[in-house]
């Protein structure tokens, strides 16, 4: 990589705050929102400052450290204590509704409350944050396994497609979908990057395309619509991009626009990579319908630019995410591997194998 990759989410230890990028100022300003409160982080997560799958359930557990703190000077009751954690822990997870990691990263945190809910609370609350770091840390890893299985499946020159941004501003590292892009350029691989601008919320044009390009890496930015023409013009190779939650079927929540592409990848012969770590995987729902899908509010689509773009009181439909089927999927890259189908197969052979590190 060219230069210094961003830190989308830091603990500063002198002052017991956690400091996240704040994305809705990208690509124009890198500036820092300060979150002292749980309240601060829930706010964070849902105005999208930090936003990502993993990077939000990362958010999230630091978020519960915060008010365990706060709990821990308000009262000495431990019962009373552990309530006002948990209520965080309610308002948190009601922040963004598909994303798989965020409830992954809450019972982990639920689970160091209820193994300590005696502790004092001093002793809770460092637990809770050594916890936090952990998830972080531990996300950091994951990353990096996904890009080392991931680029097996590139070659060098590659023309990739990718969709919102699945990249480090996503993750607690070097992304899931950009992870295989980041380890195969540090090999000495060269690849075209064409990203879809990602409407309603442009997080490809204003976050993949930014990373891409402050890593060095050759992007193309192209609208949405451009996709199909782009894959047939410009002699696209594969699609490989993110995942907000997956079934046990292989069903994959991914933002919205992620299930043309897939269609489109079929019917170009093209193959479609999904890359997530196991804390995406929900091990409760085998069908892609009973995921619950996120809506914007409609005036993502009703405005732009401060202006009025529609009809007053015209109908709308503004999904956030859409939900592909298994049988589009080439491939899911994961930290434990490359998954093929039949993916109820083998995403219960990993769940097998490592019980702990699932959703
Ligand atoms: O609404 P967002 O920006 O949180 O949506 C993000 C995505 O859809 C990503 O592709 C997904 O979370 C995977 S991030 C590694």
């Amino acid at each position: 990589m060219r230069q210094k990759m961003p830190e989308p989410i830091q603990w500063e230890i002198e002052t017991n705050t956690l400091q996240l990028l704040d994305q809705t100022r990208l690509p124009v300003r890198m500036v820092n929102l300060t979150c002292r409160t749980h309240i601060d982080v829930c706010r964070a997560i849902k105005r999208l400052s930090v936003r990502g799958a993993p990077a939000i359930g990362i958010a999230a557990a630091y978020g519960v450290s915060l008010a365990a703190f706060h709990a821990g000077l308000e009262t000495d009751e431990p019962a009373q204590r552990n309530q006002m954690i948990l209520h965080a822990i309610r308002k948190l997870s009601e922040t963004r509704p598909t994303a798989m990691n965020l409830f992954w990263a809450l019972n982990q945190m639920k689970e160091v409350l209820s193994d300590h809910k005696d502790a004092p609370s001093d002793e809770l609350a460092s637990l809770l944050l050594r916890k936090a770091y952990q998830i972080h840390e531990d996300d950091r890893h994951r990353c990096e396994q996904i890009g080392e299985h991931g680029v097996e499946l590139l070659h060098d020159r590659y023309r990739i497609l990718t969709h919102c941004n699945a990249g480090v501003l996503a993750t607690g590292g070097i992304g899931t979908a950009l992870a295989p892009i980041y380890v195969g350029r540090q090999r000495g691989m060269i690849f075209h990057l064409f990203v879809d601008e990602t409407r309603p919320l442009l997080q490809g044009s204003r976050l993949t395309a930014w990373e891409l390009t402050q890593a060095g890496i050759d992007v193309t930015l192209i609208s949405d619509n451009t996709a199909a023409y782009a894959i047939r013009k410009k002699n696209i190779q594969c699609v490989i991009l993110g995942a907000d939650r997956i079934t046990t079927h292989g069903d994959v929540a991914n933002k919205i626009g992620t299930y043309n592409l897939a269609i489109l990848a079929k019917e170009h012969a093209i193959p479609f990579y999904v890359a997530a770590p196991l804390s995406t995987f929900d091990p409760t729902i085998a069908s892609g319908d009973d995921i619950p899908i996120e809506q914007h509010d409609e005036v993502a689509l009703t405005e732009s630019f401060g202006k009025r773009m529609a009809p007053l009181r015209v109908k709308t439909f503004v999904p956030a995410f859409d939900v592909t089927p298994h049988r589009y999927i080439t491939a899911i890259i994961t930290e434990k591997g490359i998954l093929r189908p039949p993916f109820r197969d083998a995403i219960a052979r990993v769940r097998a194998d490592c019980d702990g590190e699932f959703g």
